[in-house]
């Protein structure tokens, strides 16, 4: 067989959205009136929106296609059966029960089978999936490998379960007081990291000896399995399908947000093979989604779902998906950025804390990174450090996790190679004199989620980013891009 050299694109554009270009000054007058909290950015005001991987897709032209093909009944829509058929193909469960999106399913699955006092264990923490299970009145407990919490590690699949952890669980607390094992794909918060099939394997037996049920985040698993192609011996041949299949198999279901893996904007659902189980959760489902046939979304919704799975398991869209967010880490590694090792599947975690090494924790560095990287160049990323995490739920004392990053996600099919490098110039910019970089401190905090709302202000002058001394070398990003040669 021929050696395949690039992960170009297997796709050309086929319509452009047109984006705004902005000063300095409007950017500076932007973040502050954010409260330096690029959640609360207008999307207007932003240049390269690297926020999310979530709902930020760009459909292909069947995809397209298929919202017209939308039937707009209210039960019984044709797309539902549509949906139904590809999620049994491609994911293997017998029931698909729509919801709007991810949390939509987190909320049904963790209502159905948390009772109050239950431990939860997960492959690291995700905040909607924990804060669901806690609503629900369980205790959220980490079973990743240690591996996942240090950003130098070059492990190949830090998103392994560490069954010691999990065998002392059901030691400590007995099976009946699991009523799961959440079961995170190419888990998020450690970076966009794979779990191997062995060890999902290992961890499912070890579940099922004693009852105890899994269900997985399924969210970015064709990504996992992209992984399990390259990293794992004895899947080099594999189809990327075959192996998502595979993973589905060793488990009792899956919560899933579309708006990932799937390509399309909104969408989600959950997949069980319990009869009893989706019974209660189809039940569920009217309550606070809609008829179990649509789950908050409109027909045209569904059928942009299915043929979006069906297009995420072909080989050349996730090599050349996985392949741009490579690129991407390649050149901030080779700039000596400090990055989260090694490189994930959705985006590129920037380590934060090594990054700003003159701020403390308590000053939010991966926030305050966030919010100078849109003053610097327009570029919109995430906090996921400590304002992620939140507080402890007993002390009510803020918690300092290992990993204080900021997220650079790419959105599937949306961005040029150029468009990357003036992100990766900017970011190597701002790490060759991080003092210009202002601490953090929070002025408002929401009650859930506080990420998404919380207000801050710089803990001294008024400005997050301070000009660049005078003969530091500077490239002005959002406005010359890459070097022309
Ligand atoms: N699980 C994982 C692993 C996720 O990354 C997300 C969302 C969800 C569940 C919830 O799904 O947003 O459709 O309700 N992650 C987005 C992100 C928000 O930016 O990482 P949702």
């Amino acid at each position: 067989m021929q050696k395949r050299r690039s992960w170009a694109e297997p796709y050309k554009i086929k319509m452009v959205e047109h984006l705004r270009m902005t000063t300095p000054e409007d950017r500076e007058r932007a973040i502050a009136e954010a409260g330096y909290n690029t959640f609360l950015l207008r999307s207007d005001d932003v240049y390269i929106d690297l926020l999310t991987d979530s709902g930020t897709n760009a459909m292909s032209d069947r995809q397209w296609a298929g919202l017209l093909l939308g039937d707009e009944a209210y039960a019984g829509s044709r797309n539902y059966f549509h949906l139904e058929d590809v999620v049994r193909r491609r994911y293997g469960y017998r029931h698909l029960i729509p919801t709007h999106q991810g949390r939509g399913a987190e909320h049904l699955l963790s209502q159905l089978c948390i009772s109050p006092g239950d431990s939860v264990p997960g492959n690291m923490y995700f905040t909607t999936t924990k804060h669901h299970q806690e609503l629900a009145g369980g205790r959220f407990v980490d079973v990743i490998i240690d591996e996942a919490h240090d950003p130098t590690s070059e492990h190949p699949f830090k998103g392994n379960v560490d069954l010691v952890k999990m065998q002392r669980l059901i030691d400590e607390v007995g099976p009946e007081r699991i009523p799961y094992l959440s079961l995170e794909t190419n888990v998020n918060m450690a970076g966009g990291q794979p779990c191997s099939l062995e060890n999902i394997r290992a961890a499912c037996a070890l579940c099922h000896e004693h009852s105890i049920p899994v269900f997985l985040d399924a969210t970015r698993a064709v990504e996992n399995a992209y992984f399990i192609r390259e990293r794992e011996p004895g899947y080099e041949t594999a189809s990327v399908a075959d192996i998502l299949r595979e993973i589905c198999s060793h488990a009792d279901g899956c919560t899933m947000s579309a708006k990932k893996d799937a390509l399309v904007n909104i969408g989600g659902f959950l997949a069980v093979n319990d009869d009893t189980l989706a019974e209660r959760a189809r039940n569920l489902c009217v309550v606070y989604e809609g008829l179990h046939t649509y789950g908050g979304l409109a027909g045209r919704d569904l059928e942009a779902m299915a043929i979006g799975i069906e297009e995420s398991v072909e080989y050349d869209h996730i090599r050349a998906r996985v392949g741009q967010v490579h690129y991407l880490g390649r050149r901030l590694m080779d700039a000596g950025v400090p990055i989260v090792r090694p490189i994930g599947g959705h985006g590129v975690f920037v380590d934060a804390a090594r990054f700003l090494p003159h701020l403390p924790r308590e000053q939010f560095p991966a926030q305050a990174l966030t919010a100078a990287l849109y003053a610097e160049s327009g570029v919109r990323s995430m906090e996921r450090g400590a304002v992620s995490v939140g507080r402890d739920r007993e002390t009510g004392e803020n918690v300092y996790p290992a990993l204080e990053l900021v997220r650079l996600t790419l959105p599937r099919r949306v961005y040029t190679q150029a468009h990357l490098d003036v992100t990766a110039e900017s970011i190597v910019d701002l790490h060759a004199d991080p003092e210009r970089v202002v601490g953090l401190e929070m002025t408002y905090e929401p009650a859930h989620l506080r990420f998404f709302q919380a207000r801050f202000r710089p803990v001294v002058g008024s400005v997050v980013l301070r000009r660049r001394r005078q003969g530091a070398p500077a490239t002005e990003p959002a406005a010359a891009g890459s070097t022309i040669p």
